[in-house]
């Protein structure tokens, strides 16, 4: 009954399947978007704080790592917002999108440097919708998880993410000066999120899958930025995001072991079709369409790119495929998940380091308090 491997590779890369999603947005004017959510609201009687020691510990590192998107970030500074994010961006430094067949090929610089531009409003713009994604998500954890130090901890996450909107939002009004709406894999999977009654889902399609890829873009948007205001503001979220990954972890390695091996094979199947929902969100379908680049050719061309020029698209996975070791998804039953992510070019990062410690290293805002001259007199 089950799907061969064959046909799964080849519907993996087949762009008409991935085309058929992008033209699913019918409404991008729409203002308000509503999602049937059915899970139960869940009360615990038992307020022992500390029984899970490491949320515990969590808990209080995130009471004490709060910033102001107001007041922590220089808004005064000026952007360039085709330079900003420095040479991440710069589609057209490479012979494969410059080669004859290529949808690019009639790019010259003043395309390049366009598509620099719509290129980064359209990141900044998911990572926006995403952010809103994470407080819906978030929200919703606060009631359904059974734990007490998981609902603490949910609710300190839940503000964080609120100052995440606030700042993606902010800098994209003030910096940018255009957006673009959801994608629509990016939307599909925030709905598939949302609407999944078992609690656990919400943790893996947003902690270890949607904030998992987050945190390594703005790692390596990090890296490459040139705009002093978006290096302090993604290393800020970065330090946040980084908690958010520990949590989702740190309270799916409790549960996992409990589940049975159907269970766990569900989990490996969402886990994969979020990732691939990613991916497929990152080849950037709005920018060309808005770029008048013809959309199909333009997928199946980045699709058909050699490894080496898909390296930002694997880079997305660096958090994601450790997380899913740490949490035995990746080999559980036949190894299913394993060759899944063999399949889509990014099983090289599982041995990466998984996110569970890495908070406390990525902490900036103790790291800034700690370089803070003693207050004089
Ligand atoms: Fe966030
Ligand atoms: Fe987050």
């Amino acid at each position: 009954m089950s799907i061969s491997d064959a046909d799964i590779r080849n519907d993996i890369n087949d762009p008409d399947r991935i085309m058929q999603l992008a033209e699913f947005n019918s409404n991008p004017e729409e203002l308000i978007h509503a999602v049937t959510d059915s899970s139960e609201a869940i009360f615990t009687w038992n307020y022992e704080k500390g029984e899970r020691a490491k949320l515990d510990k969590l808990y209080e590192k995130a009471k004490t790592s709060q910033w102001n998107a107001q007041t922590d970030l220089d808004w005064s500074i000026d952007v360039d917002p085709y330079t900003a994010l420095g040479v991440l961006a710069e589609g057209g430094d490479n012979g494969y999108y410059e080669a004859p067949e290529s949808p690019f090929h009639h790019f010259g610089d003043k395309e390049w440097s366009e598509f620099t531009y719509q290129s980064f409003a359209w990141r900044m713009s998911q990572f926006l919708h995403g952010e809103q994604g994470a407080l819906l998500c978030t929200a919703k954890i606060v009631e359904t998880v059974p734990w007490i130090d998981a609902k603490y901890y949910a609710a300190t996450q839940v503000v964080d993410e609120a100052r995440h909107v606030e700042v993606f939002a902010k800098y994209l009004d003030e910096k940018i000066g255009t957006e673009y709406p959801i994608s629509p894999h990016l939307r599909l999977l925030l709905d598939d999120i949302i609407t999944d009654n078992r609690w656990d889902m919400t943790y893996l399609g947003m902690q270890i899958m949607v904030e998992g890829l987050a945190l390594a873009a703005f790692g390596f948007m990090h890296q490459f930025a040139d705009d002093p205001l978006l290096v302090k503001m993604l290393r800020y979220v970065m330090s946040d995001e980084a908690r958010h990954v520990a949590f989702g972890v740190l309270s799916l390695q409790e549960l996992y072991p409990q589940m049975t091996q159907a269970e766990i094979q569900e989990r490996q199947e969402f886990a994969f079709e979020a990732g691939l929902r990613m991916r497929d969100r990152f080849l950037q379908q709005e920018v060309w369409d808005r770029m008048g680049v013809n959309v199909r050719e333009a997928v199946k061309y980045q699709l058909a790119a050699p490894a080496e020029f898909k390296q930002f698209q694997a880079l997305l996975f660096s958090k994601i495929v450790p997380n899913c070791k740490k949490l035995g998804l990746l080999d559980a039953g036949d190894g299913w998940l394993r060759k899944r992510f063999e399949e889509i070019e990014v099983i090289q990062f599982e041995d990466w380091a998984d996110t569970t410690e890495e908070y406390s290293d990525l902490d900036q805002v103790a790291a800034d308090r700690n370089a803070e001259p003693a207050p004089a007199g």
